[in-house]
Formats: structure tokens, sequence, C-alpha cells
């Protein structure tokens, strides 16, 4: 399968994405984690990339596109993959339509998740990153067993700097004027399908599969 969560920032893409690649055997291509990784490992595409996220900008679609192109192009997504964060834009989401005309390959979904803004504040507000394995938790809804210590690796779990309340507000404007329209971009390509996304994980996990399943 080859797959797009689309989504604001918070309605849990990441931790839906995790799950369902692995159920489906797919590799989860995240261009937050690739950025993020790139900043902590002071490439120059982390230098690139920083500033713009640290305001909750998207990054220019020139970087993005070209990123998003090698790495479709390795060999484990040649079976199918799981794009979390990408496209972001009407821009964005034409480029990935001609990498994959040009691999041969089409999408068959784009997964929207649906949550209200209130949630999404209470999400991104308690989200707790690990500095070792990208793992995600939540102060409350998924609290760790120590206190700022990841459940998966003992690593150290740390808030992200664009989770600070100005900058989730500047995310969600960005997310309503670029990101937005993709939902009726994929509706008019027929691929669009739309669940709820509250709920507890295991919920929506259910919801994402049967409607990747059944298209609808
Ligand atoms: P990115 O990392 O993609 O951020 P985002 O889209 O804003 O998404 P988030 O990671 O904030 O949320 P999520 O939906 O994955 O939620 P999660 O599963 O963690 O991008 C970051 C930045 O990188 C951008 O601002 C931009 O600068 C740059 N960038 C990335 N892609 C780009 C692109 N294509 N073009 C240009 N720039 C780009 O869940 C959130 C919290 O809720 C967690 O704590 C989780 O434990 C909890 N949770 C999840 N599900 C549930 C549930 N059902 N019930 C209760 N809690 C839940
Ligand atoms: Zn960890």
């Amino acid at each position: 399968m080859r797959a797009v969560l689309v989504g604001p920032p918070g309605a849990g893409k990441g931790t839906q994405a995790q799950i369902l690649a692995s159920e489906l055997s797919i590799p989860k291509v995240s261009t937050g984690d690739i950025f993020r990784a790139n900043v902590s490992g002071g490439t120059e595409l982390g230098k690139q990339a920083k500033a713009y996220m640290d305001r909750g900008d998207l990054v220019p679609d020139e970087v993005t596109n070209a990123m998003v192109r090698d790495r479709l192009a390795q060999e484990d997504a040649q079976g199918g993959f799981l794009l979390d964060g990408f496209p972001r834009n009407v821009a964005q989401a034409e480029t990935l339509n001609k990498i994959l005309d040009d691999l041969g390959e089409r999408l068959d979904a784009v997964l929207e998740l649906k949550v209200d803004e209130e949630e999404i504040v209470k999400r991104l507000s308690g989200r707790r990153s690990c500095r070792a394995c990208n793992n995600v938790q939540h102060v409350v809804y998924d609290p760790p067993a120590t206190e700022d210590v990841c459940d998966v690796c003992g690593g150290e779990l740390f808030q992200r700097e664009d989770d600070r309340e100005e900058v989730v507000r500047h995310r969600l404007d960005v997310y309503h004027e670029q990101t937005e329209p993709l939902v009726s971009f994929y509706a008019n390509e027929g691929i669009l399908v739309t669940i709820e996304a509250t709920g507890s994980v295991d919920e929506v996990t259910a919801r994402a599969k049967a409607a990747l399943r059944n298209g609808s």
C-alpha cells in the first residue's frame, strides 16, 4: 500500500503511522522525523530546516521535495510506504504525483484524521518525545512509567520546541491555510478517506484500518 496521512498538528499522525506501518510491513516516512534527526545531527539539511521548524513554518518546498524524492527511491519503499507529514501543500502533492509517476507507481489512499482544536492543544501541550528513539508519549494519555523516561528505550523524554502554545497556534494557521486544501485535492482524485481521530489510540487505529480497507 502507498498511503498518506493528513491532519492537523497533534492529530495523531505519527502515533497511527507507527502502528499502521508496522502492521502493514511498510516503512513509515515522516518528514518531521527526518528533519528533526537532521537538526539533532547538525547536518546541512538540519541547518536549513531548523529556523522554519522552530517558528512553525513549512520548510521550503525545494528542500522538502528533494528529500522525499530520495527517500522514496530507497529499496525499502519500493513495496509501499506510509507518508506522515508530506505532502503539506498542493505544490508538494503535485510533486508527489510526479515522483510516483517517474517510479511507475501511484497513491492508493489518503487518510485524513479529524480532531477539534481543543483536543489538539491538549495533545500537544502534554506530548513528550524521546531523544533517543523517536517514541512519542503523553503526560496524561500515555504517561511514562518513570517521569521523563521513555518506556521503549529508557532515553530522555523532552518537550518539542514547536509545542509551545504560540508556535502551536501558528502551526494550526499554517495547516488551515496551506495543508487543508489537500483534502479537496485528494477528494477530487477519489482517494480520500476521512475518520474521526478522537477516542483511544486503539479505537482510532481500528477506524483507520477499516477506512483503508473499505475506502470510506
Ligand atoms: P511534523 O513533525 O510533521 O509535525 P505536525 O504535522 O505538526 O504533526 P505532529 O508531529 O505535531 O503531530 P502528530 O499528528 O504526528 O501527532 P502525534 O502522533 O505526535 O512537522 C514539524 C515541522 O517540520 C513543521 O512545522 C515544518 O516546519 C517541518 N515539516 C515537516 N514536514 C514538512 C513538509 N512536508 N513540508 C515543509 N515542512 C515540513 O500525537 C500528538 C500527542 O497526542 C502525543 O503526545 C500522543 O501520545 C498523543 N495522542 C496521539 N493519539 C492520541 C489519542 N487517540 N488519544 C490521546 N492522545 C493521543
Ligand atoms: Zn525512546
